[in-house]
């Protein structure tokens, strides 16, 4: 008996005293977040999309791993219950905008445009039925993106017309800044539209552009097919420098929302550290 207990303890000792090769946090720009993860097996979760009021989460999902027969299918999480479930009837359900101010949701699919209804939680057919979307985003206006042309509309007065000045390219990722500047991205890069100056300027065109966000302060953040870059001054600086991420958002609190192959996780500064060759993704 009591060589069993010292055995236990000699044990339980030993296990306190091995070096911790993990740590579950993330150093970015000299601050420390910890990473919780807040949903797992999820296939690539993408199109992260945050309904600020409730501080509900959606995005899109691969439903299968075998490339050849992906389909997509959209979900939730509500971030504070952590409460999740599918969002049902979109048709190949792909992408997900969101009018902030006046709470109403949108999903693209390959069947068209749909509308969600909090209430029985059910997307309704709303517009472009037959039309099969690639991205939905919300400024003032709701835009779309063709599948497969890759070329964008925007709602006026309730009819979606093509963007003249994007008329000659395709359109991947899209997003407008409160000046009416336009960040976007196609298979040959990453651009800037210059609304004043009806010009394009290219950023970068060594890099996939999977997510184009602004955070609740309005800093504008690029996830890339080589990590998150962040708009500061007059470039943009490397903010998180691993591969595989593949959605970005920012909860009510700004804390940042990411997904990678598998996993949607939560990032929030920490006041601990880890050693150098201890943090990992
Ligand atoms: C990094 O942190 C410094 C100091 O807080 C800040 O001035 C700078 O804008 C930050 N840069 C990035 C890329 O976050
Ligand atoms: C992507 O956009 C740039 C800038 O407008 C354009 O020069 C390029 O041809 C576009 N690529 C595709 C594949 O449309």
């Amino acid at each position: 008996m009591f060589a069993q207990i010292f055995i236990v303890f000699a044990l339980a000792n030993t296990i306190r005293s091995i070096p911790k090769k993990t740590c579950n946090r993330l150093l970015i720009n000299n601050t420390w977040y910890d990473r919780e993860i807040i949903l797992s097996n999820f296939g690539r979760p993408y199109n992260l999309n945050i309904h600020k009021s409730s501080n509900i989460l959606f995005f899109s999902y691969s439903l299968h791993d075998n490339l050849a027969d992906v389909d997509f299918q959209m979900a939730f999480i509500n971030l504070n219950t952590k409460e999740h479930d599918v969002v049902a009837g979109i048709r190949g359900g792909c992408t997900v905008a969101i009018d902030q101010s006046n709470d109403v949701i949108y999903f693209g699919g390959s069947d068209g445009i749909y509308k969600y209804n909090m209430l029985t939680r059910l997307a309704d057919d709303y517009k472009e039925k037959g039309k099969n979307i690639w991205s939905l985003y919300f400024r003032e206006n709701l835009f779309y993106i063709s599948y497969p042309d890759q070329k964008l509309y925007i709602d006026i007065d309730g009819k979606f017309v093509k963007v003249r000045e994007f008329e000659n390219f395709e359109v991947d990722s899209f997003h407008v800044m409160p000046n009416h500047d336009i960040y976007f991205a196609n298979k040959s890069g990453f651009y800037l539209f210059d609304s004043s100056k009806l010009l394009v300027e290219t950023i970068n065109e060594l890099i996939g552009v999977r997510q184009i966000v602004e955070d609740n302060n309005g800093l504008l953040y690029v996830c890339t097919n080589v990590g998150i870059i962040m708009h500061s001054g007059d470039e943009f600086v490397n903010v998180i420098d691993i591969k595989g991420i593949y959605g970005l958002a920012f909860d009510k609190e700004n804390s940042f929302i990411l997904s990678d192959e598998k996993n949607i996780l939560r990032l929030t500064p920490s006041s601990k550290g880890c050693a150098y060759d201890d943090f990992y993704w």
